[in-house]
């Protein structure tokens, strides 16, 4: 596959960076979209970061110019047609997506390889409604696509064993860190990341620290951002959003339980920085947010043993493997550290001890140690990872 033709559908934020990423990889792409204009922002925004690159004297100018002629955008369907690849990356709504296949699969050839970017629909729902599904697969990008590492390759239940394995090495000579993980919701990162806010907001939600208080915590501990900016960087709409399909598609397992507050920010409108208030206010000069440091080490023990837990969890039920789950949360969502590793420094009983701790006082299932990481516990092992 390596050489060959690549298709993209969606020029939008995650399809014109997936077209950059495998343009710069040296394959003559298609890249189709319904909306002229999206095609025309999708050009102009390559040339700015083409020419970006020059300037800092990353990329020779013919290099750029190798880049960006390599792009063929078009509304044209039929150009798909030698296309070896096709990766979708529309809108995520499961009926528009299945119609694009549909009429995917009645261009390319019967050897295509067929991909959906979604983040949170199931590949193996969207390859029942297909007439090859055994040539579709996942393959889940992050934003932004040319500097994100991590791939998430998922296979449907229906995909031919041969097809991961081509994916798996075509990600690579992508320069791409790919990790397979089981067609179940929210994947890994959207999986695995849910308490990071979760129980960040459920310490806000009962007034235990407020926002500033419980961001300090997480950056002391090395994350980058604290959960509410993060929040607010990524849009409480949208992360509220995954919150809620992760629960539903779990059947209501109270673990990933949204949160009101979150709720009542979306309902207000404060969805973060794009709208100028979220938990924070972006409108005032200097923004206050200072924590309160004294004795806060108790926030990052709370929100971290709910992150090994899932991450364990993941595990036990065969998500992905170990190695996976941990290069998933560092090169995905940026972790300062794999959250098995992690759970291994400080003892797995001692994060056991933390769950029981909430579960006792709660009386609340979301607390329930895996039994992956109470068995481990009690027979003295670690993670092997
Ligand atoms: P976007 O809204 O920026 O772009 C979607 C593009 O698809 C638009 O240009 C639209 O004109 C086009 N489109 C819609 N329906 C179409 C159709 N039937 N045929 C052809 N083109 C059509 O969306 P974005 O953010 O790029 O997301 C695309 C997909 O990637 C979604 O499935 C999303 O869940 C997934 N994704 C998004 C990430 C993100 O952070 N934005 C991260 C990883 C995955």
């Amino acid at each position: 596959m390596e050489n060959s033709i690549v298709g993209v559908v969606g020029a939008g934020a995650m399809g014109s960076g997936i077209a950059q990423v495998a343009a710069q990889a040296g394959h003559q792409v298609i890249l189709i979209d319904q909306n002229e204009q999206a095609l025309e922002r999708s050009q102009s925004a390559l040339e700015k970061v083409c020419s970006r690159l020059v300037e800092k004297g990353r990329w020779t100018s013919e290099q750029s110019t190798a880049v960006q002629d390599r792009i063929q955008r078009t509304g044209d369907w039929s150009l798909l047609e030698p296309c070896a690849l096709i990766i979708e990356a529309i809108i995520e709504d499961l009926d528009v997506k299945v119609g694009a296949f549909q009429q995917v699969e009645r261009i390319v050839r019967d050897e295509a390889v067929i991909a959906s970017n979604t983040s949170s629909l199931s590949l193996t729902a969207i390859a029942g409604k297909l007439r090859r599904p055994e040539r579709f697969l996942g393959l889940h990008f992050f934003n932004p696509a040319p500097l994100m590492a991590l791939v998430e390759v998922i296979p449907a239940l229906q995909t031919d064993s041969r097809h991961i394995e081509s994916a798996l090495a075509l990600m690579k000579h992508w320069k791409k860190e790919p990790v397979v993980v089981r067609d179940t919701p929210g994947f890994i990162v959207n999986r695995v990341a849910r308490p990071f806010y979760g129980e960040a907001l459920r310490i806000a939600e009962e007034g235990l620290a407020d926002f500033a208080t419980i961001d300090g915590a997480m950056r002391t501990a090395g994350f980058r951002m604290g959960p509410f900016e993060l929040m607010d960087l990524i849009g409480n709409d949208v992360n509220y959003a995954v919150t809620r399909s992760v629960f539903e598609a779990f059947y209501f397992d109270p673990r990933y339980r949204p949160s009101l507050i979150q709720r009542q920010h979306v309902d207000a409108g404060w969805l973060g920085r794009k709208s100028g208030r979220g938990y924070y206010d972006y409108t005032e000069k200097t923004t206050n947010r200072d924590a309160n440091h004294a004795e806060s080490a108790w926030i990052l023990d709370r929100i971290l043993a709910m992150l090994i837990n899932e991450a364990a969890d993941a595990l036990y039920l065969g998500i992905a493997s170990a190695q996976d789950l941990e290069t998933a949360m560092t090169k995905g969502v940026n972790y300062p550290k794999g959250l098995l590793v992690w759970a291994n420094e400080i003892g797995l009983q001692e994060v056991v001890n933390m769950l029981d701790g909430l579960h006792a006082r709660y009386g609340e299932d979301r607390y329930r140690a895996s039994v992956l990481l109470r068995d481990l516990a009690t027979e003295g092992k670690l993670f092997n990872c």
